[in-house]
């Protein structure tokens, strides 16, 4: 039999790993998910309590997507949206989609994940510029601790240095104002309303250092995801967004992980009142099936646009998979079984459930010092003394050694290492049950780990 994990190590880049490391450790294959089950090569039967790249929304293995798919494909396996071609399924999933997203965007661009999504926002962005006659007015500003993408804008964007070092980026006109995480960043005695008002004040200061006119949007996350699973402390976008509207900023708003009842919301605007004039979503529009991003857009930049056309020609921009009919199928099917199955309350009252099991469970250990999150997304922050705020070394890898005690026992999390959290999205489709073993397997690694290195 074919040894798949040599192979691997010795032929393929893998995204987000450590190319040392993994040459000699190797990979862990997995080879089959059902619900919120998947299984490795091994045989190990393992909890996905992370839904993939918090994706997998409705579980693993649903016939329904997988019928959809199968149907699409016979009937139209690809045809490209470029020059004004088109098909049915994109059709009825920008209609459907439309009637969903927050009031004010009114047209959709589909395409194949979020960074595209993000990337192409930041064109508009700069495009649109140019039409009103603003040349200047080009650079984004986005946030420390920000996930928006590895491509060249968006990794720019992404506001974790990692993504940074040593690929010459940011690159020009992408700037990043101060996080919104309390837990780190609020000073003694500090309320959030304050931390919130010194945040909006320190977007204000950048923006006017930077010249107002030269500030062209501002792009968030509702929560923070791979930044730290941080949701914005209160007031926080209030008070963001005056500031955008005084300056005539755009806001973007990253859905990419809260979108489509992550949060136990349709999207993160509607739960913390976000106005966005663009927006990006893909992941669990599809359930992770295919990958596809949807970005939207106001009717204001899409008149910006139409001159555009008249001024410059073809919008000439676009992507081969943009539009696809089989991932518009899927994203069809995937909205059926989140509506039917209420997969967005779901999300609110199982994941209210969750926070409170963790945040019980750890109540009197002093390594976490806080559970936070929103509906059916969550983190853990591991502390090394949460009276004194003391944090683990570097050396000790707390989180993906928690990680890896997890895996052994059965429950994939997600080390959030720079920030010595464990996140958790698990499927919407988790049950009280499924919710009690996650915490259960957590509970019972954390502390065999924490046995270890205290
Ligand atoms: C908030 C957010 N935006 C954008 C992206 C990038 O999406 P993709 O990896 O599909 O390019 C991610 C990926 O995790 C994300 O979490």
């Amino acid at each position: 039999m074919k040894n798949l994990t040599a192979i691997d190590a010795s032929s393929i880049l893998h995204p987000a790993t450590n190319a040392d490391d993994f040459a000699r450790n190797g990979s862990k294959i997995i080879e089959s998910g059902q619900g919120i089950y998947l299984r490795d090569d091994s045989g190990k039967q393992l909890i996905d309590a992370v839904a993939g790249l918090w994706c997998v929304n409705v579980g693993y293995g649903r016939e329904e997507l997988a019928d959809a798919m199968q149907k699409a494909a016979r009937q139209l396996s690809y045809y490209h949206t470029f020059s004004g071609m088109s098909n049915a399924p994109q059709i009825e999933l920008a209609e459907r989609l439309l009637e969903k997203v927050p009031n004010g965007l009114t047209k959709v661009f589909f395409g194949s994940g979020g960074s595209d999504g993000n990337d192409s926002l930041v064109k508009i962005v700069w495009y649109i510029n140019n039409i009103r006659n603003k040349p200047q007015k080009k650079k984004i500003i986005s946030r420390w601790q920000a996930y928006h993408g590895t491509s060249l804008a968006t990794a720019s964007l992404t506001g974790l240095p990692s993504f940074h070092t040593a690929f010459d980026l940011p690159m020009n006109n992408v700037l990043h104002t101060e996080s919104p995480d309390f837990f780190r960043h609020g000073l003694e005695g500090e309320t959030e309303l304050e931390f919130s008002a010194r945040r909006a004040q320190q977007l204000e200061e950048m923006i006017l250092h930077e010249g107002k006119d030269t500030v062209a949007a501002f792009i968030a996350e509702p929560v923070l995801g791979a930044g730290g699973v941080v949701p914005p402390p209160q007031g926080y976008f209030e008070a963001i967004q005056k500031v955008l509207k005084r300056y005539d900023i755009l806001f973007i708003v990253d859905e990419v992980v809260c979108g489509y009842g992550r949060l136990g919301k349709w999207f993160g605007s509607e739960l913390y009142d976000l106005k966005p004039d663009m927006m990006t979503t893909a992941k669990a529009l599809t359930s992770g099936y295919f990958p596809f991003s949807a970005s939207f857009v106001t009717d204001e930049i899409w008149q910006l646009l139409k001159e555009g056309s008249v001024k410059y020609g073809n919008f000439a921009h676009g992507y081969t998979y943009a539009g696809h009919p089989i991932g518009a199928a899927v994203a069809m099917a995937n909205l059926d079984i989140i509506e039917k199955e209420n997969l967005v309350d779901n999300a609110a009252t199982v994941g209210a459930y969750f926070h409170e099991q963790l945040k019980q469970r750890f109540a009197n250990d002093s390594f976490v010092a806080e559970v936070r999150g929103a509906g059916m997304i969550a983190a853990v922050q591991l502390v090394k003394d949460k009276t004194n705020k003391t944090f683990f070394d570097k050396e000790t890898k707390i989180a993906a050694n928690v990680a890896q005690q997890c895996y052994e026992n059965g429950l994939i999390s997600r080390p959030l290492p720079s920030l010595d959290s464990m996140a958790f999205s698990p499927p919407l489709t988790c049950t009280h049950k499924d919710i009690d073993d996650i915490v259960n397997i957590f509970d019972q690694s954390v502390r065999s780990v924490m046995a270890r290195v205290l």
